[in-house]
């Protein structure tokens, strides 16, 4: 089974629920009387997105975007690439983009700059997940879901290797999968 791969919960699904449902209500604050846009970063943030957007208490929009940043196995490089755009201009909104995790910031760094580009009123970054020892570049989240160690974490819409997405918590894998997979041992 799926979950016999996991080694540790790290943050249960109780947890995450609680966590989401707080972000909505201090987003539904600070966006009262607007309407902005969440710009999902797929496919990691998908089920976040989902989430989050249910306890957000003023008018918004959805929209998605995929990029892929170039590099092997768990760690990005600073190459990213654009595999799906957005849908609607962002021009004078006010963006929120919704990140399933920040690690070594290089991805959203590059996203930032290119969004920024399109002149939105404003852009805030909510990230579910952050890892700041792992950081490279000068980015930080306006809202953050979680702190995690410097792990790999799987689940909750994070995979490894495409597995793992549909986990109902975040959790992390046993070192065997990653040994089996990068065919060690
Ligand atoms: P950077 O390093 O550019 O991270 O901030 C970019 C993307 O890398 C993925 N990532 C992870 N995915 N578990 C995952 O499943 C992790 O621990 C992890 N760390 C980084 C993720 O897609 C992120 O957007
Ligand atoms: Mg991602």
């Amino acid at each position: 089974m799926m979950k016999d791969d996991i080694e540790r919960i790290l943050i249960s699904q109780a947890e995450l629920e609680r966590r989401v449902a707080e972000l909505g209500a201090q987003i539904s604050a600070d966006y009262a009387g607007k309407e902005p846009i969440l710009v999902s970063v797929l496919r990691g943030s998908y089920i976040f997105m989902a989430d989050l957007t249910r306890h957000i208490d003023t008018f918004c929009r959805v929209d998605f975007m995929a990029v892929s940043s170039y590099g092997s196995g768990t760690v990005s490089s600073g190459q990213v690439n654009i595999i799906k755009d957005l849908s609607d201009s962002i021009e004078g909104r006010d963006v929120i983009v919704v990140e399933d995790i920040l690690d070594s910031g290089n991805t959203l760094h590059y996203l930032f700059q290119l969004l920024k580009a399109r002149h939105p009123a404003s852009i805030r970054l909510a990230t579910l997940l952050d890892k700041p020892s792992r950081r490279t570049k000068p980015i930080t989240a306006d809202y953050v879901g979680f702190e995690v160690p410097d792990e790999f974490v799987v689940g909750y819409g994070l995979d490894f290797d495409e597995r793992y997405r549909n986990l109902p918590y975040i959790g992390i894998l046993k070192p065997s999968v990653y040994k089996d997979k990068l065919g060690l041992e």
